[in-house]
Parts: C-alpha cells; structure tokens; sequence
C-alpha cells in the first residue's frame, strides 16, 4: 500500500470514554445466558464491550481533525461532535445492545461515514473505495471476541490464530453462522414436545442453533441407551433411612444422581495398615448451604472404615471441613491409624500405581434441593463395571507450574478420567460423527441441496450442514470433559460441580466430583448442550468470517486489512499446553471432517509465542525466542494492515507484575521492544480494567488482571530502526501513566 496515505486521527488516538467502557467489561464478566464465551472456553478472553468500543474507535474519525484535513471546525464543534460518538459507544457497549440492530446500525452509520471521509482525501489510491470498507483481520484471535465484534460491526472478518481449539472456536462463532443463516432447522423435534407450537421464522443462526438443540437431544437419548446402565438412580431404602431420619419421606423413592464423590487413596504409611487404602481428603463438609448442611464421616471399625452422610450442623462440623488433611499440600493423616501421610509417600504410591479411589458420597435430586447419601458397595461396584474402550493417550508436559498430577503419575490426559467417564465421553464422542451422518440424511430429506462439499472445503449445502451441527456438538462434548474428569471440585456452597479450569492449569485434587452426565444439573450433557446453543442466536451473519490456522510470524492475511489483536502474554499462559486437554477429543469427535486441522496428534507447539524456559532450555532463550517471534508478528502488522487506520493491540498486565514506581518487568519491556523494533510508533495507551479489583483472582496472583490497549501508527521508513535508549525512553513515556491509571 502506498506510503502517501492520508490517515485522519482516529477518535482512539484522541478520547474514549474510558469508564463506561470499562464499567461494561466488567458488568459482562457475570453475563453467562447467551454469551458466546459458553460456546468453549478459552483462557484470557477479551471482553466483548471492550472489544467493540475500541473496534469502533479506531474506525471513526476524531472530530477534531488534528492532522489539518478538517480546517473550519471550531474546538466546541469538534466537541460536541465527540460527545456523539461517545454517546454511540456508550450504548454500543451494553450486552443488552448486543444484538440491538437500531444501536448496531447508528454504529455502523458512523464508521461508514468515516470511511468515505478517508477515502475522499485518498481518492484514487488504491484499497479507499468508499463503498466497501477493509476487511478486518485478527492474528492471535483466541477465543474469538475480536474478530465476532467486528463482524457485528459490519465488517468481513477473518481470524488467524496457530492453535487448532481456537481455530475451530472462531470457525463456530464467525465462519459457521453466516454460512446457514435464516435456514430453518431440519432435525426431528424430540417426542415429548411435539405437542408444541414452533416456530416458523428462523432470523440469523436460530435454526442452526434448533439442530443443536434437537441432536443434542438425540445424542443424550442414544447415549443412554448404550451406557445408562452406568448411571441408575439410587433408590432410598429403609436400611439408609434407618441411620437418617430425614430419608424417612422418601423411602421407596428413586432419585436422579446428581454427581458421586470421591477420594484417593493410597496405602496407609503405617506399617500395621499398610494393606489398607486410605483416603486423601481435602474436606469431610459437602454441603455449607445455611439450612442444609451435609458432611461425611469416616467410620472406623478395626483396620475397616466406611463412610457414613450426616446432616445438619454437628459439634465437630469445623473439624470435618479439613477432612484427612494435615497441612498444605500433599500432607494427610491415615484415617485408620491418625499416622501422618506425607508428600514422599504419595509421590511413591501414585508414581508406582497405587493411587486408587473410594466412593465418599452420593449426591442425588431431591425436590426441595439436593439430597447427600452415603455410599453402598452396590453403588461403588457400578461405576468400576466401566471398561473404556478408548482414551486419549497424549501426555502432559512435565511442567508442574501448569500441570501437577503428572508429579502422581497421572501422565496423560487420559489419567485425568475415571474409566466411567472414559466409557461414557468416548460414547459422546463416537455419537458426534453418528449425529452428523443423520444430519445430512435429515437435511437432504428436507430438501436441503447438497454440493457433497464439507465445511471445510467451503460447502453450504446439506454436507457442510452436518458439519457444522457437529462442530458444536463435539464443543458440547468438550464441555462435558471438563466437568467430568477427576479435577473437578464439588462447591460446598453452590453445591454443584466446579470444572477443571478455575484458573489457566490443570492442579492435582485429592477428592473429586463425578457429576452424572445424564442429570440435568451442571455437568451434564443437557446442560453442555443449552451452553453450546444458546450464544448462536447472539452471533451475527450479515457479513461472512473466515478463519485459518496461521502462524503471526508468517501470515499475510492481514494485508490490506483493519486489525485489532491481542497476542499471547509472555509466559502467562500455555495455551497450547492447556488446549490438548481439549484437542485430544475433539480430534476423536472431528477428525474426519477437519482432517488438515487435525492431522498431527496433539496441538502444534513450536512456534507458540510464550516464553516458557521448560520448553526452550532456558530463561534466557525463551526471552530471545518470544522477542524474535513476536517482532516478527508484530512486522507483519506493521507491513500489511491498511494505512487508513492505527493498529490496536491489547496487552494483557499482571498486577503482581508492577513495581513500585508503577513501572513493570520483563514481559512489558519484551513486548514493547517488540512493537517499537517491528516499525511501529505508539500514539496511544488506554487501560482497559476487565476484571473486578476484589476478585480472588487477581489479588497477588499471577492471573491476568486487565490489559492495555496500544494504538500503534506505522513509524516513518527513516525512522525505521530505534536504540535501545529511545525505546527505554518511548516505554517511559508511554507507559507508566496508563498503568498508574489502572492499577489506581
Ligand atoms: C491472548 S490470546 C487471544 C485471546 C482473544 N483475544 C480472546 O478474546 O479470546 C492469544 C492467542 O495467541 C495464539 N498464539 C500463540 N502463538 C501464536 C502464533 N505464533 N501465531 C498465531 N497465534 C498464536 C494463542 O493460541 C492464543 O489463542
């Protein structure tokens, strides 16, 4: 593109209103109804409100014309034309705006007018048609919020990003749901419903969002009939009701299990028990609810014990909230002979396979809430039937900072799951591509045209259908996993099942929820499903998005194009790490409709930007590695996107990682030097806060706590290459006063 553009300041290079936006990030954080977020997860997503505040603001011009192009206006003209626009991002920002289309269209309006402002002072260069605005491109696009708000901005958008779990994320929010707009849905309404009315109009990616529903359903249905033998209700006997008087009422009942609970156990230390298996348990207390306390006590008879459920409020109940646990970390007692169980001890039994678990408790449907029983032999003797046919045998990477039950043997990500929930995420798993098949012949029969093309090869008809329904039913597959493996955690006070993700690791648990996929609470398949389905309604299909796997390094999607990204955050986060916990089943679910996009066997690792020492030798070549990359990445924005417009880049900032001076480490001056040394000029820093100053989180964690915003202009070719001392120098004047700003 030529050099001569005449570029107009954008409105983010000179004013944002920086509170609404911020206070609308945060707001959205708690919004889960709808929010494409639930489509998958993905670590460190952007907001949408920040997303779409600064999309727009690096489209519309600053009134005030500071470059010359708009001599006559006077500076009260120029403000108030400036309070319009802020007044558009303030009612852009709102989720309840979301999908407004009066509020999208006044946006679009703006940026359009904008456009042709820019294109009449560059009339007749190249890439300023004032009819069509540039397309948008985001490199590092991650979970997707980027790129959707483009697009719902009126922009194509494509995305790029080198890991195939975000790749396939953003396919399903901006490539898929424009493809099979307004069609109407083609799968069986399941029996029980078909007595009411449906609808008859299909606006936007509805339909699909139907399919999804109704083959999600179907795919329950026939789940059960292979393995719902694994999973019987538990009927209350007058031998349970005998120990608790509670159970009285419900003798003869058959309640829906909600999740069991579970221990390890390991041999106990003590010379004299050392044939029994003893449980690791964090906390005996499984329910704090004020009202309906339940716990679980051990009893013990010899070198025997059972668990037995107790509710109420008993003497001992703060006792029982520390369960066999010692101390921090791996640090218990034996059950049996109060003997202490230390760290050594277990690293020895697991790593020599004989961690082992042990049924705590049984957590069932009742009316008026949740009903906690104790185990029964029977009960425990079901789930060990389970003989999974298939696992995912992908391992771990030795990095205990991200990952520790490899420390206890569990090395692949296979280890993580009960062999019940082997048996039945396999099932589901299987039940995708059968899902799919049925699709096709479904939308074939409904007199969907077929071009025999997949999705992938850009198909629209009744094949790339099926596709597409499957995408989002191996998402609802991947929502299961991480409900239903063995690090996931039963909230005492929520009292539901807490996926593995908490924070962005996989830490090792001593005691472990197994929700019932087939209840309907949090962890099942219905539930995954609702999670899947309900954000489509919420994505736009006006404009088209295509999504590629790309390396930033080397891409050249972004030429020509407005782009707005937010790379990968030094070593804060291992995504690809992180993401095989997905990628090995959804590579069970989908390889053969994305065979190129999972064609190796675990997520491609090597040109990774993060700047992790274990998996570069050192500290130092990690730094050396990230910089060159990134200043390679970031060249390639410099280089290709549109001269019309600034590039924004968000930067993620750790709390933890500022000093006193309000200055910051490492990982800000890597990336800086990086954007400097890439061609790049910055002409603005905003902070962006997204995360509640009182959450856990980022209180002196490492966890992502907000990010700044750098709007970056291409820097002159003479002024090309920058010293160390006017780069210092640059991050001293750009820098500090947003982080002061933010971290207030
Ligand atoms: C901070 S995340 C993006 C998050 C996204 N904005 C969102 O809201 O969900 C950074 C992304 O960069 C990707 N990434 C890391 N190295 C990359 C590379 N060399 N090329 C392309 N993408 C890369 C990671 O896979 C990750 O998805």
């Amino acid at each position: 593109m030529s050099q001569n553009i005449k570029a107009p300041k954008k409105l983010i290079e000179v004013a944002l209103p920086l509170d609404d936006i911020n206070v609308a990030a945060a707001r959205e954080k708690s919004i889960r109804h709808g929010h494409p977020s639930t489509l998958h997860l993905w670590w460190a997503r952007r907001p949408l409100a920040a997303a779409r505040a600064v999309l727009f603001a690096q489209m519309v011009n600053d009134p005030g014309g500071d470059r010359g192009y708009y001599s006559g206006k006077t500076k009260a003209q120029a403000d108030a034309e400036r309070e319009e626009l802020f007044q558009i991002i303030r009612e852009l920002v709102l989720w309840e705006n979301t999908n407004n289309e009066e509020v999208l269209n006044k946006a679009r309006a703006a940026i359009r007018k904008s456009w042709r402002e820019t294109c009449e002072l560059n009339k007749g260069q190249p890439g300023f048609d004032p009819e069509k605005l540039p397309a948008f491109h985001d490199p590092f696009a991650g979970g997707g919020a980027i790129p959707l708000e483009a697009q719902r901005l009126g922009l194509e958008a494509y995305a790029s990003d080198l890991n195939p779990v975000a790749v396939l994320i953003n396919k399903a929010m901006i490539e898929i749901p424009p493809k099979f707009a307004g069609r109407k849905p083609v799968g069986p309404i399941p029996e029980s419903e078909k007595q009411v009315r449906m609808e008859s109009d299909w606006p936007g990616a509805t339909g699909l969002a139907e399919d999804v529903r109704r083959y999600g359903h179907w795919m329950r249905e026939e789940a059960f009939k292979r393995i719902g033998h694994l999973y019987p209700k538990v009927e209350i006997t007058d031998e349970m009701a005998k120990e608790r008087p509670d159970l009285k009422r419900l003798v003869g009942q058959k309640l829906t299990v909600i999740a069991w609970l579970w221990a390890r156990t390991v041999k106990s230390p003590n010379p004299a028990f050392s044939h029994a298996d003893v449980p690791l348990a964090s906390s005996f207390v499984l329910s704090t609810k004020k009202g309906k306390e339940a716990y679980v006590e051990p009893v013990v008879d010899g070198d025997q014990y059972r668990f037995r459920v107790g509710v109420g409020n008993p003497a001992n109940f703060d006792a029982l909230k520390s369960g066999t646990k010692l101390s921090r970390g791996a640090n218990f007692r034996c059950v049996l002979s109060s003997s202490p169980i230390n760290p050594k001890h277990i690293y020895s039994e697991s790593q020599s396979g004989r961690m082992s678990a042990r049924l705590m408790a049984v957590v069932a449907e009742g009316q008026r809430g949740r009903i906690y029983l104790s185990p029964t032999e029977e009960i425990e003797a079901i789930a060990r039937q389970a003989e999974p046919s298939w696992k995912p045998t992908v391992d771990m990477p030795e990095n205990p900072r991200w990952f520790s039950p490899p420390m206890y043997g569990m090395k692949s990500f296979g280890n993580l799951f009960t062999p019940r929930q082997l048996v039945a995420l396999t099932t589901f798993s299987d039940l995708v591509q059968e899902a799919r098949e049925k699709v096709i012949a479904d939308a074939k029969a409904a007199g969907m045209a077929d071009d025999g093309q997949g999705v992938d090869a850009d198909g629209t008809g009744a094949t790339a259908y099926g596709d597409a329904v499957a995408v989002y039913l191996a998402f609802a597959v991947d929502r299961l996993s991480m409900t239903g493996n063995s690090l996931v955690r039963w909230n005492g006070v929520g009292e539901k099942a807490q996926h593995c993700f908490g924070r962005q690791a996989l830490p090792m648990l001593w005691d472990y929820a197994e929700p019932n996929f087939f209840a309907t609470a949090t962890g099942s398949i219905t539930a995954a499903i609702k999670m899947t389905e309900n954000p489509l309604p919420w994505m736009p299909t006006q404009k088209i998005g295509l999504v590629y796997q790309r390396d930033a390094a080397t891409q050249t999607l972004s030429i020509g194009k407005l782009v707005s990204t937010d790379p990968p955050y030094y070593d804060n986060i291992g995504y690809a790490d992180l993401s095989d916990f997905f990628y090995v089943w959804l590579r069970h679910s989908l390889k053969p409709v994305f065979p190129g996009l999972f064609s190796t066997l675990a997520v491609p690792k090597t040109e990774e930007l993060v700047a992790t020492p274990y998996r570069h030798g050192s500290k130092e070549k990690a730094d050396a590695f990230f910089l060159s990359g990134m200043t390679l990445a970031i060249h390639n924005l410099a280089k290709h996107s549109h001269g019309g417009f600034p590039v924004t880049i968000y930067y993620a900032f750790k709390q933890a990682e500022t000093k006193d001076s309000g200055t910051s480490s490492t990982g800000w001056e890597t990336f800086i030097e990086a954007v400097i040394q890439a061609g790049f000029g910055i002409t603005g820093t905003w902070p962006m806060r997204t995360e509640m100053k009182t959450r856990q989180i980022s209180m002196g964690t490492n966890a992502l706590a907000s990010s700044i915003i750098l709007v970056c202009r291409k820097r002159d070719k003479s002024a090309n290459s920058i010293s160390r001392r006017d780069f210092q120098r640059e991050l001293r004047d750009t820098l500090p006063e947003s982080l002061e700003t933010m971290i207030g």
